[in-house]
């Protein structure tokens, strides 16, 4: 499975040097940023990020949308999003040429840099950006590499026989928004669509309560108003996946027997839910916060073309304490199939925290300098040793073996 083994991210709000997984220094003797990004294990197939309130859990989703953001639109308006430029460089740093924002991300063989930079109109553009394969070795020889600055650069294949120049009309936009549409570069294209198709969820139980438009659509969107859509979709396209994930998981879990959306007359669709002992419908703004929010993780988890990597913020809130083990393991279950998911979750609840290895929990604390810094469970051998004899770890950390809670801190 192709997955993420690391991110490190600079000067990202509160996240000003914090590094997750493996990155290691780019190979690529172009790379003008030659950040010093530490290298370490890589991340597994689940990670989940725990830590005090304003610690930089959310940022860290959030840096996620913002290269998604910055890939399909451009800088600025990934900037404009969220504020401005200067609300998102980390605060303090006074001199120009340390006010840039930037990412490292190892996927796979692929080593991608982004650096964002503000102009003199404080317009946000892309200062430095590069891909390389890390591993050459292991590459065709026809695997692409870039590196670009101020919107010029190169593009070079890795056994260096083919090198093209590059100028992009303008510099907002990144070089892989680029070439990533460009048939010619497979590898560049599979890494595009990788980013492009990250799903962080914003789940709201109200937005799966409206009734949207008729017409089947494939995937959950980020909120949920689409989840009747996507139900449609399963009616019309999957109906044994359907009826399949009714009974194998819906239904033990939350006692409905059937699901099904219903048209109005008006073009809209409603969602009826069914219960065991009861042959009258329910109608999804009659639905619990609770179920609303299972029944879509269900179908986002079920989906027969699933997002490569996807974000859950807090997904405990509204569910039942017994439930979330359920739901770890479906998470599970699902990382270990073919086309399986990477996940990335935060949370503050050590019922779900029970259910991990200490691998694949990382723990966000704060330096003296009010910036965050992160360490993973496993690199403490105390922890180890006591998960390794039995000890669930969220009861660890509700022991204050992951972070030691220092009320006036
Ligand atoms: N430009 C910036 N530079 C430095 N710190 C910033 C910047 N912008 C926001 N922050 C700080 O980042 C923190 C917000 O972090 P975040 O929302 O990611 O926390 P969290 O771990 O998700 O908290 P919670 O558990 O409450 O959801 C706040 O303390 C805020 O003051
Ligand atoms: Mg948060």
């Amino acid at each position: 499975m192709k997955y993420i083994r690391g991110i490190s991210i600079k000067n990202y709000r509160v996240l000003r040097d914090v590094s997750i997984g493996s990155v290691t220094p780019s190979p690529n003797p172009h790379d003008n940023m030659q950040l010093p990004f530490h290298s370490g294990d890589p991340l597994m197939p689940l990670t989940v990020v725990i830590g005090r309130n304003g610690y930089g859990k959310s940022t860290l989703c959030d840096a996620f949308g913002f290269i998604g953001d910055c890939l399909r639109s451009n800088t600025e308006h990934a900037c404009t999003l969220r504020g401005c430029f200067d609300d998102i460089v980390s605060t303090g740093q006074s001199k120009q040429e340390d006010r840039k924002l930037e990412f490292q991300i190892l996927y796979d063989n692929i080593l991608y840099t982004l650096c964002i930079a503000s102009d003199k109109y404080n317009i946000p553009y892309v200062y430095a950006e590069t891909l390389s394969h890390i591993n050459p070795a292991f590459n065709n020889s026809n695997s692409m590499n870039f590196f670009a600055s101020n919107g010029e650069g190169k593009v070079v294949r890795s056994d260096s026989e083919s090198v093209s120049d590059i100028k992009l009309a303008d510099p907002r936009r990144l070089v892989l928004s680029t070439l990533g549409n460009l048939n010619q570069f497979p590898d560049i294209v599979k890494f595009r669509q990788f980013l492009d198709n990250w799903y962080l969820c914003y789940f709201k139980p109200d937005a799966a309560r409206s009734t949207p438009l008729i017409g089947s659509q494939r995937h959950l969107n980020s909120t949920g108003t689409n989840l009747a859509n996507v139900i449609q979709f399963w009616e019309n396209e999957h109906k044994d996946r359907l009826d399949l994930l009714l009974n194998s998981v819906i239904k033990p879990i939350l006692e409905i027997t059937r699901i099904e959306t219903k048209p109005t007359e008006d073009g809209r669709l409603l969602l009826r839910f069914f219960k065991s002992d009861n042959n009258r419908p329910f109608y999804a703004p009659q639905m619990s916060d609770g179920t609303l929010k299972l029944v879509a993780y269900m179908f986002l988890l079920g989906d027969p073309d699933p997002p490569p990597f996807i974000c859950f913020e807090e997904p405990e809130n509204g569910l039942y304490h017994k439930l979330l083990g359920t739901f770890i393991n479906e998470i599970r279950k699902h990382c270990s199939q073919n086309n399986g998911s990477q996940f990335f979750i935060t949370t503050h609840q050590p019922y779900l925290v029970d259910a991990l290895k200490p691998e694949e929990v990382w723990i966000l604390e704060k330096g003296n300098d009010g910036f965050a810094s992160v360490k993973r469970a496993s690199e403490d051998t105390i922890v180890r040793n006591m998960v390794a004899e039995g000890m669930p770890l969220g009861a660890l950390w509700f022991s204050e073996y992951l972070d030691a809670f220092d009320e006036n801190n």
